[in-house]
């Protein structure tokens, strides 16, 4: 007997079908990878060398569409499925939204809108490590995470070694000279009265911009992370979050899911997860996904149309 979901269904109809099967159950973490307004259709590779993002045409199947008449109509699309998103979360969760430089900064706004700018917890910046291409201005090189609490506190679990990293060669070499009866090196720290003891092989604290989580192992042929899903999104990185802001057992969703990288790192660190998407290609991808992963799951569908608004397909 699982708990494990996968909705095949709109991010808007994720929080109903949820409530409606676990009315008291919510979760810790939300990680919301929607589309970021690129403009593009995104097809799947289907052979090693085809390019995965083309303005309108692919090789491969069409994953998703990421096109816009308007920034003020994705935000209106977006911004609903947030909301419902924070529906779903426990008052000690965190939701945590990825995009890039197109929407990031209005998202921002609409998301202190839903939570609260107080609930703003601050930003990961990603550098997925795929090199710059600008030739009218910088390239970016990188994306951005918002991090929203629930309330104004969230689970943190600071001292996973998922969220540490090694100390410089020089700070190891000037600061870390005792070394203590086990053989490990250490510095003392006294602030005010109190002494700190910092230990070198425990690294130092991970702050915002993650430059360690390269995009290539889940983007690049003949990786075994890779599945050709476009936009698929490492493990290293899905890891990091739902080790960072959830304890063993809890709920972890995603509405966006994708390729199912999140539901794959949530199951295999033995949480249980409610992953969602729209698309028939993700549904594939993230079963096979999870059924190679041994991860037990149950499917629901659930995929009313939302006529009235404005969506990529009413292009
Ligand atoms: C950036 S991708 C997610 C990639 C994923 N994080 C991974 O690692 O593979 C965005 C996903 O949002 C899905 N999507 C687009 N509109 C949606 C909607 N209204 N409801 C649910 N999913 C949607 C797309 O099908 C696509 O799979």
């Amino acid at each position: 007997m699982t708990e494990n979901l996968l909705f095949h269904g709109d991010a808007l109809d994720l929080a109903p079908f949820a409530l409606c099967r676990w009315p008291s159950r919510r979760a810790q973490l939300a990680y919301l990878d929607p589309p970021f307004a690129v403009g593009v259709a995104f097809g799947a590779r289907t052979q090693p060398t085809e390019t995965r993002a083309q303005g309108g045409s692919t090789s491969g199947p069409v994953a998703y569409d990421d096109r816009w008449p308007s920034l003020e109509a994705y935000l209106a699309w977006l911004s609903p499925r947030v909301a419902a998103a924070r529906d779903l979360l426990a008052n000690d969760g965190s939701l945590w939204l990825h995009l890039d430089h197109r929407a990031v900064h209005d998202a921002k706004l609409v998301c202190d809108g839903i939570f609260g700018a107080p609930c703003f917890a601050g930003e990961i910046i990603w550098m997925p490590g795929n090199g710059a291409k600008g030739r009218n201005g910088p390239g970016m090189t990188h994306q951005t995470i918002l991090i929203y609490g629930k309330g104004r506190s969230f689970v943190w679990n600071a001292s996973d070694p998922a969220l540490r990293e090694p100390y410089a060669k020089t700070s190891l070499a000037m600061h870390f000279r005792n070394t203590d009866e086990g053989g490990r090196a250490y510095r003392d720290r006294t602030v005010g009265r109190k002494t700190y003891r910092y230990y070198a092989d425990e690294g130092r604290a991970l702050g915002s911009v993650w430059s360690d989580c390269p995009s290539m192992v889940a983007n690049t042929p003949l990786r075994r992370e890779t599945t050709g899903y476009p936009t698929q999104k490492p493990r290293k990185l899905l890891d990091r979050i739902v080790r960072a802001t959830t304890e063993p057992g809890a709920l972890v969703i995603d509405p966006f899911c994708g390729s199912g990288t999140t539901l794959e790192a949530a199951a295999l660190l033995g949480r249980v997860f409610l992953g969602g998407d729209i698309g028939d290609l993700a549904m594939a991808t993230t079963t096979k996904r999870l059924e190679t992963a041994g991860v037990a799951f149950e499917r629901a569908r659930r995929s009313p149309p939302h006529a009235a608004e404005v969506t990529p397909r009413a292009l």
